[in-house]
């Protein structure tokens, strides 16, 4: 699987020389935030906040709303209205969704909530992602061919004009860079998309993408869309900490909650209901029973008294977690039920009270700190 666990142990005097890299320190926080990558804080209250993407004038809600495994396959057309719903009048201007998701119909059945909706275009954006479009050899990967034919079947499924954002699924071994960039350029010069983005493509194919648009004068790719959570941390803070200060990247960040372990849900087994008892999910079943997801629920239980103490949920605990990462412009939360968004959006009241101490407790428990790159001065 993509990205690492925390390189526990490894050069931790680096660590302790810089404590909490990327995380805004409780002295900091009241000065909204002048990093490149995540922009100023425009405007923060106790519903939403919203954070420029990266280097770009685009705002996003720090909080937004994605489809994967539940549109089009776990919840019917009603519940996902409700959820995007919810989402909307919480102030989420951003969905996310995927050629690949419930293999269309995930972009299928959120076209239908949008259609009836009749949201002003410009209240939201909505991105797709491009990479598996189905078995045919051409109907998969970032050729040209695919990008331009797989950028109009989205936005057919999802009755819209564009995209805002359009992203590559995952970096294509088997086709050049530059093809892809120059494929991506032509979409956007197209009207067709506004932005475009990668998702767990490696530091190297990134800054390679730079190199190539800023010598052939094309659009780089703005933001990137990686796991991270409390649980898989390295890349988002180590590989990609140059890229935030040398291209302004933005993130939209993916399973904030480790698809559901950092509710503590799965402390005690498997309720019935949940997607880890979905037969789609048993190429994942890995994150949700084995060895390393025991682990993990163990240190979920050590969490629980500190979220008791502050008197909120692990979930809104795990998700301010990750909204206190400077380089965090979007958290995008997945859910199947209401009541989950009712209680995910407590998340921005607690990160404006997670201070360095608790901070530093929440260290202690997950005992994964990315070591860093070593300092040999
Ligand atoms: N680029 C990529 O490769 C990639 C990969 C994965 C996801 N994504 C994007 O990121 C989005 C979020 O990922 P994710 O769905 O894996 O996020 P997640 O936050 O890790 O997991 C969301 C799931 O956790 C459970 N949950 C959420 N809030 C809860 C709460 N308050 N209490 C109890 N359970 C709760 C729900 O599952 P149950 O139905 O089991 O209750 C929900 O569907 C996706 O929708 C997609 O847009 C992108």
């Amino acid at each position: 699987m993509l990205g690492s666990e925390g390189g526990v142990g490894a050069v931790a005097y680096r660590a302790k020389s810089r404590a909490r890299p990327g995380f805004r320190s409780s002295e900091r926080s009241g000065c909204g935030r002048q990093s490149l990558s995540s922009g100023p804080l425009v405007r923060r209250s106790t519903t939403i906040e919203y954070r420029y993407l990266g280097n770009s004038g685009l705002q996003v809600s720090a909080l937004s709303f994605g489809a994967w495994v539940t549109f089009g396959q776990q919840i019917d057309d009603d519940t996902a209205r409700a959820l995007m719903r919810r989402a909307y009048d919480g102030g989420v201007n951003f969905f996310d969704n995927a050629e690949v998701y419930a293999a269309g119909k995930a972009e299928e059945a959120m076209g239908r909530v949008l259609a009836k909706e009749q949201w002003p275009r410009d209240s939201y954006c909505v991105s797709t992602k491009l990479f598996w479009g189905g078995d045919g050899p051409n109907q998969r990967g970032l050729s040209r061919k695919h990008i331009v034919e797989g950028t109009d079947k989205a936005l057919r499924r999802l009755q819209v004009d564009y995209v805002d954002l359009i992203f590559c699924h995952r970096p294509d071994v088997n086709t050049p860079i530059e093809e892809t960039v120059r494929a991506m350029n032509h979409v956007i010069d197209q009207g067709k998309a506004f932005y475009w983005g990668t998702s767990e493509w490696s530091a190297q194919e990134l800054t390679e993408a730079h190199e190539i648009a800023r010598r052939e004068r094309l659009i780089p790719p703005l933001m990137e869309q990686p796991q991270y959570n409390m649980f898989w941390r390295d890349r988002f803070e180590v590989e990609y900490a140059p890229l935030y200060e040398r291209y302004g990247l933005g993130t939209t960040i993916w399973s904030p909650l480790a698809g559901g372990l950092l509710t503590g849900k799965y402390n005690d087994g498997m309720p019935d209901g949940t997607r880890a008892t979905m037969p789609e999910m048993e190429p994942f079943k890995e994150r949700f029973v084995s060895d390393r997801a025991s682990r993990n629920i163990e240190k979920v239980r050590q969490l629980v008294p500190i979220a008791e103490e502050l008197e909120y949920s692990l979930a809104q605990l795990a998700l301010a977690w990750c909204l206190e990462n400077e380089h965090v412009s979007t958290v995008i939360m997945g859910a199947s039920r209401v009541e989950q968004l009712d209680d995910n959006f407590g998340a921005l009241e607690v990160a404006a009270r997670l201070d360095d101490d608790v901070m530093e407790r929440i260290e202690e428990v997950l005992d994964n700190r990315p070591a860093g790159a070593p300092d040999f001065r």
